[in-house]
């Protein structure tokens, strides 16, 4: 299960500020449970590590055990924002991150940028392969996924009789272009539910199938998840995304600390904070508030943005995730000439240096002003994924409406689009291009 230490917070807050926003969260709580609070038709991930039938699980299954069989070595996973990261997280959270994961095929995502570069690559990796495709869109409609979804089906119409087979779709159940072509093409679907947002579908399909087509186990993912719902309903001080909840607000409303950095002192945890990054920054960042979120991977960013952190303007808080085990052991020897002055630690596992850094930084920040929320889980694994996607994903809602803010849409995700339609010159966008072109 999630746990969480607020102990590191103690220096900058008195308890009874504390205490008040504790009370906030636990109206905001009332508000998410209840079903009453802005944007509550989207609310259909609150229960889904309950809802999602054995049936969906298997027929996750049946598709990993038929590509299988076709010999499918690659599978491309096209989608963008809540739609491609959270498989992305668990996946290379779960994977060894050098070798490749024997009887499993190898899992790319593209869809994600609009970059010609990248998707030539791609291409050159497809060409090798034996391939196959899940293209994920909730909308059905998103410009960077239908770009490269054209693409990469061009390459599988062209190079395999058994087209229709190796392309999965995972869309809305009845509208959207992608649903249109499943339907004229024959491809198998997945639906997104209508009451699940993008950046609150990694329960979904749209997390599901791509984590199981990797070799991971999404039964443990979704127990995990199971586990952490029942612990996170009860209402109480020691409901730990109600203390992230209340912390959070306060710092942020109280102390001017605008900026959260998710700090993880393991590599493979990357993902991690870029799927939190779109959890809270498209559920918070709104009507001129909101805290910025923002990533680091330490020891590595120590050397990068370390000095900031310690120096630079008072704006942040950190909120470290711990994992406590380690899946690994790797002792340092001892060296007869010890020219490199390591002896000192021979015999040490390299995580014992790792946890030493980890104290030795939380200290240091919060000489420097930087208040500490730390997160742990036991391990990483699928059962441990699955309880902290759930456990951010609840605390993000308890938090946003802490903050009064609709944590379910994201106006602003249009502004962009409009002018890139423009620039572009879709049909339909006539005007919008007429105006824009005098702007530049
Ligand atoms: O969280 C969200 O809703 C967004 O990030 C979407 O997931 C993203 O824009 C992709 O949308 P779609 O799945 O409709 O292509």
């Amino acid at each position: 299960m999630v746990k969480i230490s607020l102990g590191g917070c103690k220096p900058f807050v008195k308890q009874e500020e504390y205490d008040s926003y504790l009370n906030k969260a636990y109206a905001a709580f009332d508000e998410l449970q209840g079903g009453k609070g802005a944007g509550n038709d989207f609310l259909g991930w609150l229960t889904l590590p309950e809802d999602t039938p054995e049936s969906l699980v298997a027929e996750c299954e049946a598709v990993r055990d038929d590509w299988k069989a076709r010999g499918v070595n690659l599978v491309v996973v096209i989608g963008i924002g809540g739609s491609y990261l959270g498989a992305r997280c668990a996946i290379e959270a779960l994977s060894h991150q050098f070798l490749p994961k024997e009887g499993s095929p190898r899992v790319v995502f593209a869809g994600n940028n609009l970059s010609e570069d990248y998707l030539a690559e791609l291409m050159d990796l497809v060409a090798k392969c034996n391939t196959a495709c899940v293209v994920i869109s909730k909308s059905g409609t998103t410009t960077e996924p239908a770009v490269a979804f054209r693409i990469v089906k061009e390459h599988i119409y062209k190079n395999y009789k058994d087209s229709a087979e190796r392309i999965v779709a995972i869309t809305d159940a009845r509208k959207g272009a992608l649903k249109t072509l499943s339907t004229q093409e024959g491809y198998r679907t997945f639906v997104v539910p209508d009451n699940v947002g993008g950046r609150y579908s990694v329960l979904t399909p749209v997390g599901l199938l791509p984590i199981v087509l990797a070799g991971y186990d999404i039964r443990a993912l979704l127990k995990g998840a199971a586990d952490e719902r029942k612990a996170l309903t009860v209402k109480g001080e020691d409901n730990a995304a109600i203390q992230y909840a209340a912390m959070r607000n306060l710092l942020y409303s109280g102390f001017g600390k605008k900026v959260e950095i998710l700090v993880s002192f393991e590599p493979r945890l990357q993902y991690l904070g870029e799927w939190w990054k779109q959890l809270y920054g498209e559920s918070e960042g709104k009507e001129g508030k909101g805290i910025y979120p923002a990533s680091v991977i330490f020891t590595t960013d120590l050397h990068s943005m370390g000095q900031f952190i310690q120096e630079g303007d008072r704006v942040m808080f950190e909120t470290t995730v711990k994992v406590e085990n380690a899946k690994r052991n790797v002792v340092i020897g001892s060296d007869r000439e010890n020219l490199d002055q390591l002896n000192y630690l021979a015999g040490e596992h390299v995580e014992h240096c790792n946890r030493m850094a980890q104290l030795g930084t939380k200290l240091a920040h919060i000489d420097g002003g930087v208040p500490q929320i730390e997160i742990s889980i036991d391990r990483v694994d699928e059962y441990n994924l699955g309880a902290i996607f759930y456990y951010f994903e609840f605390a993000c809602g308890i938090s946003a409406y802490l903050l009064g803010i609709n944590p379910f849409n994201q106006p602003g995700v249009e502004a962009y689009k409009k002018n890139m339609f423009a620039l572009l010159r879709k049909p339909g966008y006539e005007k919008e291009t007429e105006a824009i072109l005098k702007r530049i």
